[in-house]
């Protein structure tokens, strides 16, 4: 905290870039914490939370509900498929917690109290609040807290570039499927699989495999547990589809959306569930059988109108094949980054790349600067116009959605311009 004696004010933000209180402009590689889609001030977002504000800024959602919401709730049903209800809350860690309790709860609506344990990928993230914590746990975020965390049985995750000794890339993966079924035949009691859908972001932008997900997914079935997927980071075209779980051929039973949401202009999540496990939550009051959970701003209508908004842009503005096309720029790139002589691998997908930092290419052995890596990133990236942000030894580029492929380009370059800048600091 020392080293961060003073912040930099941003006083307003236009498309990709963001100017400060002294008149500097930085291109948005950050797209705002990897929620913002269309750039900042889009007029159309903006016009949809200032007519809303007009009309019902917050009313609760607990008895009884809001146009906005409702509509959001349909909206979220049809673009993704299996689903049927959707559940609000209003940060990605909250969606998660909503989607762990229901997983638990389901099986205790069937009568079957001894499901209670929580399957899971080690290094997975899933948010700051306890159970994200136990679930996704990033030992160098978490640590300190480890003895307040419920257990979960962690299962490795396949990362080509960290293989454990002699092992291929498939025959890991396989290993680590194998480990699931394994387990999963020996124990009755393992209620729900949770991971990120597509890739581990904030553990290290670890890209799965592919079909690594739809084996999960099949081996779920087969042992009769819950699959919950989190696409809070990698959903909504961030991983260049709109519901990343259907382009990895899975079928959650619970899928928790975040971030993008809302276009990155206000806060907003949502757990969603199939029929299968909706049902098991109707009864007679009584029966005790409904979900106690809920939040002060859960179904906020100024942030359900706005994502309303973003949604119907998706479609009148062709986004995820935009998406299709822009991602390419930064494959032409690929050379260039990985020559740097800090860089030991990059990982891409869709709008998602992180460039991991070594000391030693051939040893594979992390930057580890004195001062904090993201200090230094920050400030140097602050003078080639770019905002950055590393996550230990990996540089994340992670525009809004919406870029230009010309800006795209410039960002890109700007981060390169930093990675060399920054070598003699590392
Ligand atoms: C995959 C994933 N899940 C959950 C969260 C938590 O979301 P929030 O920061 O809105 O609580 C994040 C945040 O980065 C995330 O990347």
């Amino acid at each position: 905290m020392k080293e961060w004696d003073y912040f930099d004010k941003i006083t307003s933000a236009k498309g990709m870039w963001l100017t400060d209180s002294k008149g500097h402009k930085m291109i948005d590689a950050v797209a705002s914490m990897w929620c913002n889609v269309w750039g900042h001030s889009k007029p159309e977002l903006v016009r949809a939370i200032t007519k809303q504000s007009k009309k019902l800024q917050h009313t609760s959602i607990f008895n009884i509900t809001n146009e906005p919401v409702e509509k959001l709730a349909k909206n979220l049903v049809k673009i993704s498929p299996g689903m049927h209800k959707a559940f609000f809350s209003d940060n990605g860690s909250s969606a998660m917690e909503i989607s762990f309790k229901i997983a638990l709860q389901y099986w205790h609506n069937l009568g079957e109290k001894k499901k209670t344990k929580i399957m899971t990928l080690q290094n997975g993230y899933h948010g700051d609040t306890f159970g994200a914590m136990a679930v996704g746990y990033v030992p160098e975020f978490f640590g300190k807290f480890k003895k307040h965390l419920f257990p979960t049985i962690q299962i490795p995750v396949p990362n080509q570039y960290r293989l454990p000794n002699n092992y291929t890339l498939l025959e890991y993966e396989n290993y680590c499927l194998d480990m699931i079924e394994k387990i999963m035949s020996k124990d009755n009691k393992i209620a729900a699989f949770v991971m990120e859908s597509g890739a581990q972001v904030a553990g290290g932008v670890i890209i799965y495999p592919r079909g690594f997900q739809k084996r999960i997914s099949e081996i779920c079935k087969k042992y009769n547990v819950l699959l919950v997927l989190d696409e809070i980071a990698t959903g909504f075209g961030r991983l260049g589809s709109m519901t990343e779980y259907t382009n990895q051929k899975s079928n959650p039973d619970i899928v928790s959306f975040g971030k993008m949401l809302t276009g990155g202009y206000l806060t907003m999540a949502a757990t969603l569930v199939n029929k299968k496990i909706y049902g098991s939550f109707l009864g007679d009051f009584n029966d005790w059988r409904h979900l106690f959970h809920g939040h002060t701003y859960t179904g906020n209508p100024l942030a359900a109108s706005v994502a309303n908004e973003s949604l119907r842009l998706y479609q009148k503005e062709r986004l995820i094949k935009k998406i299709h096309n822009t991602s390419r720029v930064f494959e032409k790139y690929y050379d260039e980054i990985s020559e740097i002589d800090i860089v030991g691998d990059i990982r891409h997908k869709g709008m998602l790349m992180g460039i991991e930092l070594v000391k030693d290419k051939r040893k594979k052995t992390p930057i580890h600067p004195e001062k904090s890596i993201n200090k230094i990133f920050y400030e140097i990236g602050k003078k080639n116009g770019i905002y950055l942000r590393t996550l230990g030894n990996i540089v994340m580029l992670v525009p809004p959605l919406a870029i230009s492929e010309k800006e795209l380009n410039m960002l890109i370059c700007n981060a390169i311009a930093t990675i060399k800048d920054a070598r003699k600091h590392v």
